[in-house]
């Protein structure tokens, strides 16, 4: 089901989701320089201690660090006492400390989110609007569910890895950085005791982000199945329930979700793991540099106010590397996520080597020696089938289900191209149209009618965007015999229709389908009949809309009535893939053959 993923190198990708940063350097700047006010200030708070205590000390030690130098040149303490002058101005130092390092806090967190939502709002519209812009068969490799999970659930995990990763790895990244230079400046030496455990950490950071990517694909795609069955479950309310498949359709989610649990609990477990392994690997530096801290050479070289602030800040550091081990889960969720939508992004769109333009064709189809398989599927649809329809007629397609003809449509549609042979609008291969003026040709009426859960209006002005005219909308309403039922709905054509034109029966939906392909007013109508029996007040009804829209125009219709049938110029009748017979109803009826055994069968699908 899943094309097997390319596996990107992690610059590619840091590099390509860096571009996406990059269209709001200036709240990323911001941001940035709010975290460096925010580690500052943590590395001050730090200090401050040294301040407090060297009040108490000795006289030359007094006014050594960061925050007491600071103080003294603001407000030199003249001959007052240490400790009066240290009583005032370290709370003093600490609001303010307080209050810069809050503000600091707000500017990187705040607008590191602009940054991120700004990210997944681009990425977001960009997958929407390449997946519907792809050709058929790169939709047809994914359930729906799969390509809904990547808009929701994908993108929300890239918003992780760039709000949450991307705060983390600043504030804590040069929280870090501020503590090391300021330990280094106190005693370089002992400081150096720390790095020796820093390879350590590094290839537990490693190995668990390895891991971490494993499982978050795993998660990602349990998503798209969880996903997909709870859309199904939801569309097919009607069949669980009278085909008793409850039990069966729960114990398939039940599954699904299970492996999402399986497959996070092993996040979970690596996460839970990797963090108090890098605690410990902390806490066996910390202890080696007490053991050297209290060593009687090197206690020499420290006040007791900077020794105090030394240990301080080493222990300062075990909450931001925690936290920074800890992020990679969230960095490598949004990477596999990234790499995902990446490759949807790259997906190419609908080709179009189309140049001849057209304005209106006369509507006269023919299919050459074409030949067809699916993607990906040896066995052929479609085999050698030619047929000559002229302009204005009306044909009508017969057949056994499966028989080939809503794909035979799909090839008129350009939405798969033929193996073999041709087919031509006006003598004109029609691949050599452009795409979107040769679409503009054709309406179509597909077998299982879609409707959106909007506005009976804009249900059937879809796609035109020029027609606000309602005389047009009532028309065509009018023309597909849909205008008696829709003035009876609660607000006339204002009335939005439920999900997927929930609340209309089957023929009212496929009336209001056919006034949508009306007002499209295109050379060439196709209608794929709904095999679903109508009853006869609604099957007169869409035999008057079909007349009414097909007049003056080449109709194709797929049919499963022999109403329509019998109105055909043309009755083509199609058996595995060929056409097996055509002409009239007359002259079919009077041979033996697949007409006549479709004909006593009623048409309906067998
Ligand atoms: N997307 C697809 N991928 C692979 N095979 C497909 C796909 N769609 C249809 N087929 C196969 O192609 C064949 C023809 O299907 P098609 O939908 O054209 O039949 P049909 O004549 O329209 O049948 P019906 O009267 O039931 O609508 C069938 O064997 C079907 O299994
Ligand atoms: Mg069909």
């Amino acid at each position: 089901m899943k094309a097997e993923q390319s596996k990107q190198s992690d610059w590619v990708l840091y590099s390509r989701l860096l571009g996406y940063v990059s269209v709001y350097a200036g709240a990323f700047l911001l941001s940035f320089f709010g975290f460096i006010v925010y580690s500052i200030s943590n590395v001050l708070l730090a200090d401050l201690t040294q301040f407090l205590l060297d009040s108490l000390g000795e006289a030359s030690q007094i006014g050594i660090g960061f925050v007491a130098r600071t103080a003294h040149w603001f407000w030199p303490p003249g001959d007052m006492d240490p400790v009066h002058y240290a009583r005032m101005a370290v709370p003093a130092a600490a609001i303010v400390l307080a209050l810069i390092r809050a503000s600091g806090y707000f500017f990187g967190n705040y607008f590191m989110n602009i940054v991120a939502r700004g990210v997944v709002h681009r990425l977001r519209t960009q997958v929407f609007d390449v997946l519907i812009r792809v050709p058929k068969p790169a939709i047809d490799a994914y359930t729906h569910g799969e390509l809904v999970s990547k808009l929701t659930f994908n993108v929300e995990q890239v918003s992780g890895a760039s709000s949450e990763a991307l705060k983390t790895i600043l504030r804590d990244g040069l929280t870090v950085l501020a503590l090391i230079s300021y330990m280094l400046y106190l005693n370089w030496k002992l400081t150096l005791v720390f790095f020796a455990i820093a390879p350590a950490i590094a290839v537990v950071v490693l190995v668990v982000g390895r891991h971490f990517r494993r499982y978050s694909k795993r998660i990602q795609e349990s998503m798209g199945e969880v996903t997909q069955l709870s859309n199904e479950s939801v569309a097919a309310f009607d069949e669980i329930r009278m085909f008793a498949a409850a039990a069966q359709q729960s114990e398939r989610f039940h599954a699904a979700s299970q492996f999402n649990r399986v497959q996070s609990l092993k996040l979970a477990f690596v996460q839970a793991v990797s963090t108090p392994v890098a605690q410990v690997l902390l806490s066996v530096a910390l202890a080696v540099l007490f053991w050297f801290a209290l060593d009687p050479d090197i206690l020499a070289g420290f006040t007791a106010g900077s020794l105090v602030a030394f240990i301080a800040a080493a222990t300062q550091l075990g909450k931001p590397i925690r936290t920074l081990t800890n992020v990679q889960s969230v960095v490598q969720r949004g990477l596999a996520a990234a790499e995902d939508l990446f490759q949807q992004i790259d997906t190419p769109l609908e080709t179009d080597n189309g140049r001849v333009s057209i304005e209106r064709a006369k509507g006269a189809i023919s299919f050459q020696h074409v030949s067809f398989s699916y993607p990906g599927d040896n066995h052929r649809v479609l085999s050698d089938l030619s047929l000559e329809i002229p302009a204005g007629s009306m044909v009508a397609f017969v057949g056994r289900s499966g028989a080939g003809k809503t794909t035979l449509m799909q090839l008129l549609c350009r939405f798969y191209a033929p193996d073999n042979g041709q087919i031509c609008l006006d003598e004109q291969p029609i691949e050599n149209f452009r795409l979107s003026e040769y679409r503009h040709q054709l309406a179509i009426v597909a077998q299982q009618v879609v409707l959106f859960s909007d506005t009976v209006r804009a249900n059937v002005i879809f796609g035109q965007h020029d027609s606000r005219d309602d005389e047009a909308v009532y028309a065509a309403l009018e023309a597909a015999q849909a205008a008696s039922f829709v003035s009876e709905l609660p607000r006339g054509i204002d009335t939005r229709l439920g999900d997927g034109g929930g609340g209309l029966s089957g023929g009212q939906r496929q009336r209001l389908a056919i006034a949508r392909a009306v007002l499209k007013n295109a050379p060439v109508l196709i209608l794929d009949e709904a095999t679903s029996a109508l009853d006869t007040e609604s099957e007169a009804a869409i035999q008057a809309s079909l007349e009414a829209a097909s007049a003056g125009r080449t109709t194709l219709v797929i049919a499963h009535r022999l109403s329509t049938v019998e109105r055909a110029d043309l009755i083509v009748v199609m058996d595995k893939g060929r056409i097996v017979a055509q002409g009239t109803h007359q002259s079919l009826i009077g041979e033996p053959g697949l007409y006549a055994t479709l004909y006593q069968q009623g048409f309906s699908p067998s």
